[in-house]
């Protein structure tokens, strides 16, 4: 008899359908065969499925059984099958009278017959969305949630082969997973640390201000110890929030790889990424033999903070090149090419020299002369185009680190600056479906950040003052845009170009 269960694929973070065919033929010696372009993963599935049935109390046929993954041409990876082939065999086999025609099953089977965690299975519920007729999906128990979050489906949580046996059966029916809404999940967050702890560096932290409003990348160059590594980890507690759309987005990145938090059905909060320096480039960007998400697409629609940036080998960072520009990374590869999505904030921190005293006005530099410049053209002129914000964070004076007198504002002041600027932005960017200033392109910059005459004549004179290339003019123009949205200012005027100027590198001028 023949069985035909509704399954599906990941590929890049979309799912695609994969039917499972089941056939048990009544000749021949027993054997156990899968074809479809099956991995190593997919292969074992034949010894899960084998314990599986046997332990939940139903009969292996001895017989020659033979599984096709449909359709045949995909690499089929992981072992999202087992569930599904499990039940063609039971269904083929004659032990289970019925399989819906309109559902989709999907889970890793363990030797007990229980059903284990599955990576992707937010982009499987998004397929079934598309689905004709009555959508149901069948997930393991502990994805039923992030299934959940999609509310024109109806998920089901299995915690077994005998319990999804017993509901098909009609026995013992599974209760279907109540849908889960974003907005009531969504609670707030607790920071590892504040804007209010730390002391001075008032000029860094307008910075991290403007980023984060608008999404800019920022280059944070100063002495050791002088808090750079600290004001990047609390860039988090003035974040805007996550909408849903961007919050889904980030969610099928994070279910794809397997990297929701343990219990979370959604990703919540824009995702801070802090990879070493010794991360590969192929951790960085993405890609493998069968590609998956790099750092930069795990850091979507939140932050990339690389500190001791020159420390990253040349070849890694000139990869984040085409990524920032286009916020999307395509990865070919032989079995397919795909496109990950990598919309991130790029925070860099990085000492001016080796010993990290040049510039100093209190220590004094032990680097050789070629040295510190030799440090500072690890990073490439292009990355450093592609930063909007240079800013110099300096040793913090002693009567300042101790001064409690003045007390600093804390970051859910600043947080709720933030949040009113960028949307002020997603509103006025919303007819082009983008959401920050900085993803501007060239041609909404002129349309949505018109210049007077007397700011145009002002940014002309810096153009050569500073020798800004082309790129350079338009990222000020994005600047400006944002502080002018910090402060709630309809149209860019003259302050706000000068001070978007203060941010460009140093050495330019
Ligand atoms: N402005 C500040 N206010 C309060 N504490 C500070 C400040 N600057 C530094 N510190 C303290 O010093 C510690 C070290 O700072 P941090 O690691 O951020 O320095 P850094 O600039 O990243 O140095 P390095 O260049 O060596 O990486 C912080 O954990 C914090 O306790
Ligand atoms: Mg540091």
């Amino acid at each position: 008899m023949l069985a035909q269960i509704q399954s599906g694929a990941v590929v890049g973070l979309d799912a695609v359908p994969v039917t499972v065919e089941v056939d048990i033929a009544s000749l021949g010696l027993p054997s156990f065969t899968i074809v479809g372009l099956p991995d190593k993963a997919v292969e074992e599935s034949r010894e899960r499925v084998r314990a599986a049935i046997k332990n939940s109390g139903a009969e292996f046929p001895a017989k020659r059984i033979t599984v096709n993954l449909a359709p045949a041409d995909l690499p089929k990876v992981g072992p999202a099958y087992d569930l599904p082939i499990a039940l063609g065999i039971l269904y083929a086999s004659g032990q289970l009278g019925i399989i819906p025609k309109d559902a989709v099953f999907v889970g890793e089977l363990s030797l007990d017959g229980s059903v284990r965690h599955t990576n992707g299975v937010l982009p499987l519920a998004m397929l079934v969305t598309k689905m004709h007729g009555e959508k149901n999906l069948f997930v393991p128990i502990s994805d039923a949630r992030e299934a959940a979050i999609i509310k024109e489906i109806h998920v089901y949580g299995v915690p077994s082969l005998l319990a999804l046996f017993h509901h098909l059966s009609a026995t013992k029916l599974i209760a279907r997973e109540t849908h889960v809404s974003f907005t009531k999940v969504v609670g707030s967050q607790a920071f590892e640390s504040d804007m209010a702890d730390i002391q001075g560096q008032e000029h860094a932290k307008r910075a991290l201000e403007i980023a984060a409003a608008g999404g800019h990348n920022l280059f944070m160059q100063g002495p050791p110890g002088a808090g750079k590594t600290m004001l990047a980890r609390t860039l988090p507690s003035i974040l805007p929030s996550l909408t849903e759309d961007e919050a889904l987005e980030v969610t099928k990145i994070y279910s794809v790889t397997g990297n929701l938090p343990p219990g979370e059905s959604v990703m919540k909060f824009r995702p801070f990424r802090s990879p070493h320096h010794t991360t590969s480039r192929i951790g960085l960007i993405g890609g493998g033999t069968h590609p998956s998400p790099g750092e930069i697409s795990l850091a979507h629609r939140g932050v990339l903070f690389l500190d001791e940036f020159p420390e990253f080998p040349r070849n890694v960072l000139e990869a984040l090149r085409q990524p920032m520009e286009d916020g999307v990374v395509s990865i070919s590869r032989a079995v397919g090419s795909v496109r990950y999505p990598a919309k991130f904030m790029l925070i860099a921190a990085a000492n001016p020299c080796p010993c990290g005293n040049s510039g100093s006005e209190t220590r004094r530099c032990t680097c050789l002369p070629g040295m510190v410049l030799r440090y500072q053209k690890r990073v490439s002129g292009p990355i450093i185009d592609r930063i909007d914000l240079h800013v110099h964070v300096p040793t913090v004076a002693t009567e300042k680190l101790t001064d409690t007198s003045t007390k600093n504002e804390s970051s859910a002041h600043i947080r709720i600056r933030v949040q009113k600027a960028r949307d002020r932005q997603t509103k006025r960017l919303h007819r082009f479906a983008l959401r920050a200033n900085a993803e501007m392109p060239t041609r909404v910059v002129r349309e949505c950040c018109p210049l007077s005459p007397e700011c145009e004549q002002f940014l002309r004179l810096a153009v050569t003052k500073f020798r800004l290339t082309a790129r350079g003019y338009y990222r000020v123009t994005k600047v400006a845009r944002t502080i002018a949205d910090l402060s709630g200012d309809t149209v860019i005027s003259v302050p706000h170009i000068a001070e978007a100027l203060q941010y460009r590198p140093i050495e330019e001028t």
